[in-house]
């Protein structure tokens, strides 16, 4: 006997959500010393509120680039990527740049905090930027850097602290305006296995509990073994 299961919007009686990030046939190529490097050339994907997808590929596949683009730090050399609704290929810098501090948060492989600044400060930087008031942003910061293990760290500057706290840091800034998407560069790179659980269960939680879009470039089979869905990268195509 077969049983129908009713169809998800029969059932709820609303439309499905379309995907907060989608990226069709996605290229980037760029131009050294009048040498052509393609280094993206056919990349489709989509990623939805709720998902954390897991981007693997080897190093030089061009997994930076692609997470550089879907931050709106960078644009494809051709292809579409649009972003909550909006398709970015045509956006001003200025609407761009909105949509990228009220929207997206990034963790970067190589951190990129504020030298001289505390943790705090570097935590609230996005804060400033989002016009959060002092108080509200102290707060929040300090109950980021404890949810990050870090509450024993608020003061101490980026040279003061290992790879690992540092990437700790950079992740709860990257998480200080909640962000509708937030995209982390290899974020365990630096840590042990523990402080990497930590910081995948954090990633997890924006999924799960804030229903956010988590896009995580690993090396870690640990970190993509924890993901929704894992998009590899090989040789510029996504899989
Ligand atoms: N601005 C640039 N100009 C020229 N080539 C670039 C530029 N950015 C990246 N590339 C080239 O694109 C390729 C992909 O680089 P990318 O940093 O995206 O790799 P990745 O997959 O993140 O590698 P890794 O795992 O080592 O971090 C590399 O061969 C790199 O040299
Ligand atoms: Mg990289």
């Amino acid at each position: 006997m077969t049983v129908d299961t009713p169809h998800p919007v029969a059932a709820t009686g609303r439309q499905p959500t379309p995907p907060l990030l989608r990226v069709e046939g996605l290229t980037r190529h760029f131009m050294v010393s009048g040498t052509r490097i393609d280094v993206l050339h056919d990349c489709t994907f989509d990623v939805s509120r709720g998902e954390v997808v897991a981007v693997v590929g080897q190093s030089g596949s061009g997994k930076s680039t692609l997470l550089n683009v879907l931050g709106l730090l960078d644009e494809p050399s051709s292809g579409a990527y649009t972003f909550d609704g909006v398709d970015t290929t045509s956006l001003r810098e200025g609407r761009r740049s909105r949509l990228r501090g009220d929207g997206i948060g990034f963790v970067f492989q190589q951190f990129h905090l504020l030298e001289r600044r505390s943790a705090l400060a570097n935590v609230g930087v996005p804060m400033v930027l989002g016009g959060v008031p002092l108080l509200r942003r102290r707060t929040r910061a300090r109950e980021l850097l404890e949810a990050v293990g870090l509450g024993h760290r608020l003061h101490s500057q980026p040279h003061q602290l290992s790879g690992g706290e540092q990437q700790r840091v950079a992740l709860a800034r990257a998480l200080s305006r909640e962000p509708a998407l937030v995209l982390a560069d290899e974020p365990t790179g630096a840590l042990d296995a523990a402080s990497s659980t930590m910081i995948m269960d954090q990633l997890i939680d924006q999924s799960r509990v804030r229903d956010a879009a988590v896009v995580v470039v690993t090396h870690d089979p640990k970190v993509a073994e924890r993901a929704d869905r894992v998009v590899e990268l090989v040789e510029g195509r996504t899989r």
